[in-house]
């Protein structure tokens, strides 16, 4: 079985991300609407992986740039919205520029130095009206075995401690390392990052094995 256990390395499972439906019907079907009128809008997507959400935006009317650390992943995107449209050095990227910036299933796969980082590198590119939107798995299911995207491996933690487990993706069918941090410690990273919480969205509830599940939490965000 294919193993994603470094940040660094999802360009392992590009091809897997590209045919996500799951996720996509539960997270993108989401966010997107969320996001209201696109026409024009400046977008940056931060951790963009393969780039099927910035296409959809773009299709949509949306301005979108992209940032990732993978060098594949963004050839990858390139090929779907152009290489002018691509960073890999974030300094590169204008600041106070962007009216929206997604992140999405980014922070819990990073170590929380990293966490810190990028919640300041957002708070830095939004523009003064600008907001945020970043999503991750729910940090309240982090213990059931089942979902529908995947199956968890119990690390024996609580909810109120940072720790790590393992889940297979059932899309894809692969296994990666996934970090848990409370909500209410993400909210203080992005406190301390000069970000004000203005909405938390979850992806719709569904029942599974007796649980009611919501997959992902969305925050959208506003500078200070
Ligand atoms: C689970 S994938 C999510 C991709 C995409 N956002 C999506 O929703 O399908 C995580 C992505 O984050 C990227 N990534 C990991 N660490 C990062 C970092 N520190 N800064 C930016 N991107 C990062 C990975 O290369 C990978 O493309």
């Amino acid at each position: 079985m294919k193993g994603v256990f470094d940040q660094q390395k999802w360009n392992i499972v590009a091809n897997e991300l590209e045919a996500e439906n799951l996720k996509l019907a539960s997270y993108d079907n989401t966010l997107i609407p969320s996001l209201g009128n696109l026409k024009n809008r400046k977008i940056l997507d931060y951790g963009c992986g393969p780039g099927v959400l910035a296409l959809a935006l773009s299709k949509l009317g949306a301005n979108v740039k992209t940032f990732d650390i993978s060098k594949d992943m963004l050839e990858l995107c390139s090929q779907k919205i152009g290489q002018e449209n691509v960073f890999s050095n974030i300094e590169a990227i204008p600041k106070e520029e962007f009216d929206n910036i997604i992140c999405n299933l980014v922070l819990c796969i990073v170590p929380e130095y990293e966490i810190k980082n990028i919640s300041s590198n957002i708070r830095k590119l939004l523009n003064k009206n600008g907001t945020a939107y970043i999503g991750f798995c729910n940090p309240r299911i982090f213990n059931l075995p089942e979902s529908r995207l995947d199956l968890r491996y119990s690390a024996g933690y609580s909810y109120e401690d940072n720790h790590s487990y393992r889940k297979i993706k059932k899309e894809g069918g692969y296994e990666i390392t996934e970090l848990h941090r409370p909500i209410e410690w993400y909210k203080q990273v992005f406190n301390d990052a000069g970000l004000v919480i203005v909405e938390e969205i979850f992806t719709p509830e569904y029942e599974l094995s007796g649980n009611k599940i919501r997959d992902f939490i969305i925050f959208k965000l506003r500078r200070k």
